[in-house]
């Protein structure tokens, strides 16, 4: 078919994703292979527009009305970036996707499941990752991180919810990692970035190696 890898990240705040995505671009391009690294929401112009529209404190929008801006920009992201790398076959990294929705807008959110994959599916057309990794940290832990690198205070809207609104996150991530099947796999994040990059490498599939 010509295709190339498309592998996402996926975790609460803090948990590190942004960090293994460099590494694993940097292993990858070292290794010869064409590397698209992109981010959910975002990736096109358009979709960066919606992320700043999401992010914004100042906004205060419901888990649906977050779910259709998602939903626009996801669309614009698959048929404008990812689709097209994979057709020339490029390994795409992705911080965030589809997933993400199922978790903060479905799980924790409260929109009905059954709306969520359905519009997971109009917006992507149906392509779903070959791989996924959820990267897994108590979420005090991850705000602390998250914290740490803002100097202070939470960084963005969906960073500032209450605590228990990350600790659902975390364990909604953990259930759909479980129940989602094979291209599912939990890394303990609470390490250091060496050995997790090491845990993340030995799930690869050998030609990414
Ligand atoms: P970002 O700063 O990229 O967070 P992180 O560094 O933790 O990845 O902000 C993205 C935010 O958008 C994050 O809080 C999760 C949220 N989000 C959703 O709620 N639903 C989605 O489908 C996606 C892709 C992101």
């Amino acid at each position: 078919m010509g295709r190339g890898w498309f592998i996402t990240f996926e975790g609460g705040e803090g948990s590190g994703k942004t960090t293994q995505v460099r590494r694993l671009e940097e292993h990858l391009r070292g290794g010869g292979h064409e590397v698209v690294v992109t981010r959910e929401p975002g990736g096109t112009a358009v979709a960066e527009a919606v992320r700043a529209v999401l992010l914004d404190p100042a906004q205060d929008p419901d888990p649906l009305t977050e779910l259709f801006l998602l939903e626009a920009a996801r669309r614009d992201h698959v048929e404008r970036v990812i689709r097209p790398a994979l057709e020339r076959g490029a390994v795409v990294l992705c911080d965030r996707f589809a997933d993400s929705s199922v978790v903060y807008q479905g799980l924790v959110g409260g929109v009905e499941a059954a709306t969520v994959e359905r519009l997971n599916r109009l917006a992507t057309g149906g392509l779903e990752p070959d791989l996924t990794f959820v990267l897994d940290l108590p979420a005090e832990e991850g705000l602390a991180r998250v914290g740490r690198r803002n100097g202070g205070g939470s960084g963005n809207r969906i960073d500032g919810h209450p605590l228990e609104f990350h600790r659902r996150v975390r364990d909604a991530f953990l259930e759909l990692a479980r129940r989602g099947g094979r291209r599912f796999r939990i890394l303990p994040a609470r390490q250091d970035e060496d050995r997790l990059f090491e845990l993340l490498l030995d799930e690869l599939p050998e030609e990414l190696r």
